[in-house]
C-alpha cells in the first residue's frame, strides 16, 4: 500500500515530469493534466442510419436530415488517441477550434465527418461547439507528438478515411445495409480482416445493430489490432437509412451561424493562415477525393 506521504511525492514526480514535457514539447500538454502520451490511434466511424435513429429535430448541420444526399456509407467519428488497455488522454493544450483553419476541407468534412444532429456539444473547459470542436478539442489535441495542428487533424483523418474503406470491405464480403438481414459478427469481422488484415473492433446499440466501427493505427499510421474487447453480440444488423421520423422542425436552425456560413464558403485559401505549414500537391484537399487509391501514408 502507498503511505500518504509517498503518494504526494509520487504527484509531485508527476508534475515535474508534466511541466518537462511542456517545457520539451513546446506546449503537447497543459499543465497539470498529467496526460502522458497516448499509445495509439483509434479511427472511429459511425453508421449513419444508426446514429440517425433518434433524430427527430432536423436544421441545416444535421446530416441526418439530407435529402437527396443522405449518407449511405460508415462516415468518420473522430481520430482518437488511446491508452492501450483502459483510457484515452482527452483536452490536453487549450487550442479551440478554428474553423478557418480547414476552410479548404470543408468540403470534405462536411460529406464525410457529418454531424447527425442538430445544435452544440461539450467540449473541454465547459465549452459548447461543434461537433467538430469537440474531437478536436478533446480527442485531437492529444495527438503530440504526432499530430500538433488541426489542419493535420483532420487532413490525416480524412486520408485515412479515404485509404481504408470499410463500407467498401463489408460489401465485398456482401454485408451490406439491410432492415431484415443478420449477420453473424464474426462474418463482419472477417470480412474487415481480409480486406486490412487486422482485427477492428466493433460497436453496437441494443438489439445488435452496429453503431460504430474501429480501426486501429500505431503512430505511424499502420493498421494494427484494436483491442479485443467485445461490445456487440453474436449476430447483428446493419439497417438502411430511412429518414428521420418524429417531429421534424425544420425551422429550428440550431447551430452557429458561422458554421452554416462555412458551409456555403467556397474553399479558398487564408491569406492569415500563416500557422500551419505550406501545402504541398501531396496534401491538397482537392486530390484527396480520387486520391486514396494512389496514396501511402
Ligand atoms: C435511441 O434512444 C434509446 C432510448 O433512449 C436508446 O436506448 C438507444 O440507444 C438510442 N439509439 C441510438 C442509436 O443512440
Ligand atoms: C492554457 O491554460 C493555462 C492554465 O489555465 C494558462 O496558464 C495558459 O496561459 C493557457 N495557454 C494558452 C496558450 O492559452
Ligand atoms: C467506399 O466504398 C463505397 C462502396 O463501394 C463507395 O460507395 C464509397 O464512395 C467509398 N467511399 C469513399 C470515401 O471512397
Ligand atoms: C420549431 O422550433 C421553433 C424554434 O425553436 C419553435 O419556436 C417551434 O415551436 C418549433 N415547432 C415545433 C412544431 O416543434
Amino acid at each position: 500500500m502507498i503511505k500518504a506521504g509517498s503518494r504526494r511525492v509520487v504527484f509531485v514526480v508527476v508534475v515535474v515530469i508534466g511541466i518537462v514535457v511542456v517545457v520539451v514539447d513546446g506546449g503537447g500538454f497543459t499543465v497539470g493534466k498529467e496526460q502522458r502520451e497516448f499509445d495509439y490511434f483509434i479511427l472511429a466511424l459511425q453508421w449513419p442510419s444508426t446514429s440517425c435513429t433518434n433524430v427527430t429535430v432536423c436544421c441545416t448541420t444535421n446530416a441526418c436530415c439530407r435529402r437527396a444526399v443522405s449518407p449511405t456509407e460508415f462516415t468518420i467519428h473522430g481520430l482518437w488517441p488511446k491508452y492501450e488497455g483502459k483510457g484515452w488522454p482527452s483536452c490536453c493544450t487549450n487550442e479551440t477550434f478554428d474553423e478557418t483553419q480547414i476552410r479548404s476541407l470543408f468540403e470534405d468534412v462536411d460529406k464525410y465527418w457529418p454531424t447527425y444532429r442538430c445544435g452544440l456539444v461539450s467540449s473541454c473547459d465547459n465549452r459548447k461547439g461543434s461537433f467538430w470542436a469537440h474531437q478536436y478539442e478533446k480527442h485531437g489535441t492529444c495527438g503530440s507528438p504526432v499530430i500538433l495542428q488541426e489542419y493535420d487533424y483532420f487532413l490525416t483523418t480524412l486520408t485515412l478515411f479515404y485509404k481504408y474503406n470499410v463500407t467498401e470491405a463489408l460489401e465485398n464480403a456482401e454485408i451490406v445495409a439491410s432492415d431484415t438481414k443478420k449477420y453473424p459478427i464474426q462474418d463482419v469481422l472477417n470480412a474487415v480482416h481480409s480486406a486490412f488484415k487486422v482485427n477492428p473492433k466493433l460497436a453496437c446499440v441494443k438489439k445488435g445493430i452496429i453503431k460504430e466501427i474501429y480501426l486501429c493505427f500505431d503512430k505511424q499510421f499502420k493498421l494494427r489490432d484494436c483491442d479485443a474487447t467485445k461490445s456487440c453480440p453474436k449476430s447483428v444488423k446493419l439497417p438502411k437509412f430511412h429518414k428521420p421520423h418524429g417531429k421534424l422542425n425544420r425551422s429550428k436552425l440550431i447551430g452557429t451561424r458561422r458554421e452554416l456560413k462555412m458551409s456555403s464558403m467556397k474553399p479558398k485559401r487564408n491569406p492569415n493562415e500563416k500557422s500551419h505549414r505550406r501545402r504541398t500537391d501531396k496534401e491538397d484537399p482537392s486530390l484527396l477525393r480520387g486520391a486514396h487509391k494512389r496514396r501511402t501514408y
